[in-house]
């Protein structure tokens, strides 16, 4: 939720900050803004619309200064409108502040703030923020980090800020709470960076700090970085991290989108997410994360699975996994509804968290409320060193890689793979698994990613079949068993990328509601594989067949009898059916996105969407 970027240097920082703001776009794109500063002066440019706008209404001679802050907007306070774009500055014209979070106080302060004369032109949360380090700074007589520090523990909510004061126009201010904070430090101190993670400067310094919550950073030119607690104003000794981010991985490569750049990187993503853990050869796997707590894994009476959006789906299969292959009672939970539920919670019990990006803000609360409880959480994070992965008492990385296209394709498939490592292990641990099959098990799943190239190589078959329903207003997915949350993530892709109504079912539900919705041509998206409950889903498909749907299905190759009845179907190579959504998803994933294209929707970026979730 928005991407803020800055920098402060010897270089010019307008193109820095506007390649920065384009790498961030998928934190939010509601609308866009920068301030410079060049010849003692300040000017602010924001606008609605995308980073592409901003670029359109800065001109060539106001392009030049060596100190820029920027800011790419998920609308939370105030429709996204020119006004409401960051960044903010305060009453004087002095301070200028960018901001990723909410500010939950801020109707008390702003009228605080306007009872002592205040203006406020927007009606963000921030333009409140900045405003009240102006009045402390006039009020304490203070510098303005002493201003950003005090008044920051004033503040209810979730930041991520960059200040900049006209009369320290050496310095710029950043703090952290909840929201990410990266800072790239350029050779010599002579330049800084920062940004909501480091894909804005990995070109200039792989030196970086992630400031940590409660924390408050003073960057000074030619100096260094000074990084302070923000409750108490004690001194913190930095980490400085060497960032492994390279510019190949955040660029489209040849591809048309991220998204197809992202489903075709599957095979090598899975690989990574495996490698060193999954160790056929030698009968085992290996993840010190379980086995540092394989106690309380063992001794679990149950697993509660904590995420949202597309990694709560990848919880689905992680259900049946857990209770099929180690026979673990298992409820997987929405975020939201978990933290807000006064649920029950006991020692006994084990959390594991399911988050790409380490940053949803449902997640990170609803695994606090569990730590507080007592129980022990597992976090599966892709993004290395978030809050997520930091909060929680062990985890795994799925080392997917950075996902860019705000539709999650990778890091669905790699958190499934995380997620079906630890079921193996804890089915071969509790023994419910037989060394014979825990072996055949280890090596099937060495073989997935050569499996999952046979299918993208039907991707000109699969854009042919999108072709065949681009223009529907509505579809069904339908799957059984390991494959009911397949049909729910092929669901929510369409949906969320091409605008198309679909919804996602258990097969045989189909007959309790969506069998109303069929008629004509009306496509259903059934995975029909030749395991679990086949037959089953072919009676599925006849009641289909029988009212004239049209059916698009995906098959094991060789597949007889699904394909007959079927419009279109996509074969996905035998598999074991604890494995097969790794493959099924792909097919899915490929419909999804060329009946994006062909309706010319924005497949990386769709409206309203933000990848990083950092509001509840
Ligand atoms: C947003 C993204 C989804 C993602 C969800 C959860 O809605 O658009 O793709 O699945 O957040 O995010 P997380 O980073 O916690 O997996």
């Amino acid at each position: 939720m928005c991407g803020i970027t800055g920098y402060i240097g010897k270089r010019e920082a307008y193109p820095i900050v506007i390649k920065g703001l384009q790498r961030l776009e998928y934190r939010g794109y509601d609308s866009a803004g920068l301030m410079l500063y060049n010849q003692d002066e300040t000017s602010v440019f924001k606008t609605k619309g995308k980073v592409v706008d901003l670029e359109a209404i800065v001109s060539e001679e106001n392009r030049h200064g060596n100190i820029c802050i920027g800011h790419t907007r998920w609308a939370t306070h105030g429709v996204p409108n020119d006004v409401n774009s960051h960044p903010h500055v305060s009453n004087s014209g002095d301070l200028t502040i960018i901001h990723n979070g909410i500010i939950e106080n801020y109707d008390t302060i702003k009228n605080e703030l306007v009872q002592r004369g205040y203006q406020f032109k927007s009606d963000t949360d921030t333009e409140v923020l900045v405003n009240l380090i102006e009045e402390v700074q006039i009020q304490e007589k203070c510098p303005i980090a002493k201003a950003v520090q005090l008044a920051l523990n004033d503040v209810i909510g979730a930041y991520a800020i960059a200040v900049f004061d006209k009369k320290e126009p050496n310095k710029l201010v950043a703090a952290k709470l909840g929201s990410p904070l990266a800072i790239g430090i350029g050779e010599n101190n002579e330049e800084f960076f920062i940004a909501s993670d480091a894909s804005p400067f990995i070109e200039y310094t792989k030196n970086a700090i992630y400031l940590q919550d409660e924390e408050l950073a003073v960057i000074e030119k030619n100096t260094a970085v000074e990084v302070r607690k923000i409750h108490d104003d004690s001194s913190v000794e930095p980490e400085i991290h060497a960032l492994k981010l390279n510019l190949a991985q955040i660029e489209k490569e040849g591809f048309d989108h991220f998204m197809l750049k992202e489903i075709y990187e599957q095979p090598k993503a899975i690989i990574d997410t495996y490698r060193g853990r999954l160790l056929p050869n030698e009968g085992i796997i290996r993840m010190a994360g379980v086995e540092e707590y394989i106690d309380r894994f063992k001794s679990a009476n149950r697993i509660i699975i904590i995420a949202c959006g597309t990694s709560w789906h990848a919880g689905l299969v992680a259900e049946y996994l857990f209770e099929d292959l180690a026979r673990i009672p298992v409820e997987v939970e929405y975020a939201s509804e978990f933290r807000y539920r006064n649920p029950i919670i006991t020692e006994k019990d084990v959390v594991i968290a399911i988050s790409q990006s380490g940053e949803t803000a449902d997640s990170l609360a609803a695994i606090k409320m569990a730590k507080e409880a007592g129980a022990y959480v597992f976090g599966v994070c892709n993004v290395v060193g978030s809050s997520i992965a930091r909060e929680s008492h062990s985890g795994a990385y799925t080392h997917a890689g950075p996902e860019i296209g705000v539709a999650s394709t990778k890091a669905f498939t790699t958190q499934i793979t995380l997620l079906t490592l630890i079921a193996l292990k804890l089915g071969k641990e509790k023994g419910n698994l037989s060394n014979s099959d825990f072996h055949a098990y280890l090596q099937n799943m060495e073989l997935i990613p050569a499996k999952l190239e046979k299918i993208l190589a039907q991707n000109d078959l699969i854009k042919e079949i999108a072709s065949g329903f681009s223009d529907t207003p509505s579809c069904l997915f339908l799957g059984r068993g390991y494959n009911f949350p397949v049909a729910l993530e092929g669901a929510l892709k369409l949906k969320e990328i091409s605008y198309i109504h679909a919804e996602g079912y258990p097969a045989a539900e189909m007959k309790h509601g969506p069998i109303a919705l069929i008629e004509d041509d009306y496509p259903v998206i059934v995975v029909a594989i030749n395991k679990g409950h086949y037959e089953k889903v072919v009676s599925n498909i006849q009641e289909i067949k029988s009212r004239k749907g049209k059916i698009i299905a995906v098959v094991t190759e060789g597949d007889v009898t699904v394909k007959e009845m079927a419009d279109y179907a996509i074969e996905i190579p035998e598999v074991d059916e604890a494995l097969s959504p790794l493959l099924t998803t792909i097919p899915l994933q490929l419909l999804s996105y060329h009946v994006a294209v062909l309706r010319g929707c924005n497949v990386d970026q769709p409206r309203n969407l933000a990848k990083s979730v950092t509001v509840e």
